[in-house]
């Protein structure tokens, strides 16, 4: 992708493109991490119920998708449930089953236009059968797509991935000496795929919630105030203009921002 393919789906004097002309499209983080938060609270202020904070949620969730894929970012990864969830509201629960249905119905069509591979992260079995078979539906059905691929984490928790890997690296009659951080990393859920470059939070909290503990080691993280239902494509790029502002040291002493390789 690039600035020009980006340009024709802004309108010309927008914020957006304004925004678009500032990124370095040769240097786009690789893998971007989004913490969705704040769905509650932008349904509160609105004296609304939190579901609806969670379905308006949709609409950042298929901007942030198309747009990511438009600006050419490799890998997107989406927290939308995590192995603490569980503890919310039934009711609650449920309906973020049924909007997280409601999506892939509603979008499988436009991720196959857009080329980008849907794949689900987490331990799924947790899920009902329903969900499950849509899940693997939408996978199969993009397994084929060579464009950005869409991570979506559910029933998903950072400590329960590391302990899978060991079980997984254990299994695999692997011998402990042959271990090292490159052979583990391929018995993630993320094996294969870049680590995450950048990590976004919205609605202003400073955790990292227990979201790809392995993987971000080397993150960088950009928080907004922004709540989740109002995140769109000008706030993503913000996040990747501060991303390419950054000094990248690994450790190493300071250079030019994003520059140093590791
Ligand atoms: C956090 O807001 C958000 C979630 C726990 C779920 C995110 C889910 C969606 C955006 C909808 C379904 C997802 C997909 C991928 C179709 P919160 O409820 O924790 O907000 P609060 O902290 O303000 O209460």
């Amino acid at each position: 992708m690039s600035l020009s393919d980006l340009l024709t789906h802004v309108a010309p004097d927008s914020p957006e493109a304004a925004l678009a002309r500032q990124v370095d499209f040769a240097r786009l983080p690789k893998h971007v991490a989004v913490i969705m938060d704040g769905n509650g609270r932008w349904a509160a202020e609105r004296h609304l119920p939190r579901v609806e904070g969670h379905r308006a949620g949709i609409e950042s969730v298929r901007d942030t998708v198309e747009s990511s894929a438009r600006i050419g970012i490799g890998v997107l990864t989406l927290y939308a449930f995590s192995v603490e969830n569980w503890k919310r509201p039934e009711t609650e629960v449920m309906a973020l089953m049924g909007l997280l249905r409601q999506y892939l119905r509603s979008e499988l069509k436009t991720l196959l236009k857009n080329n980008i591979r849907f794949t689900v992260i987490g331990q799924p079995d947790r899920l009902s059968r329903e969900v499950r078979e849509e899940l693997q539906a939408a996978e199969a059905r993009t397994a084929g797509n060579t464009g950005m691929q869409f991570n979506i984490a559910l029933n998903y928790g950072g400590r329960a991935e590391i302990v899978d890997a060991a079980k997984r690296a254990i299994r695999s009659g692997l011998p402990a000496d042959a271990l090292d951080q490159e052979t583990f990393a391929s018995f993630l859920y993320t094996a294969g795929q870049p680590d995450p470059d950048l990590m976004i939070r919205t609605s202003g909290e400073m955790r990292v919630s227990n979201f790809l503990l392995w993987q971000i080691a080397y993150a960088e993280i950009w928080v907004t105030e922004t709540r989740w239902p109002d995140f769109r494509c000008r706030h993503l790029l913000e996040a990747i203009i501060s991303f390419q502002k950054r000094d990248r040291r690994y450790g190493a002493v300071s250079s030019h921002p994003a520059t140093v390789s590791r």
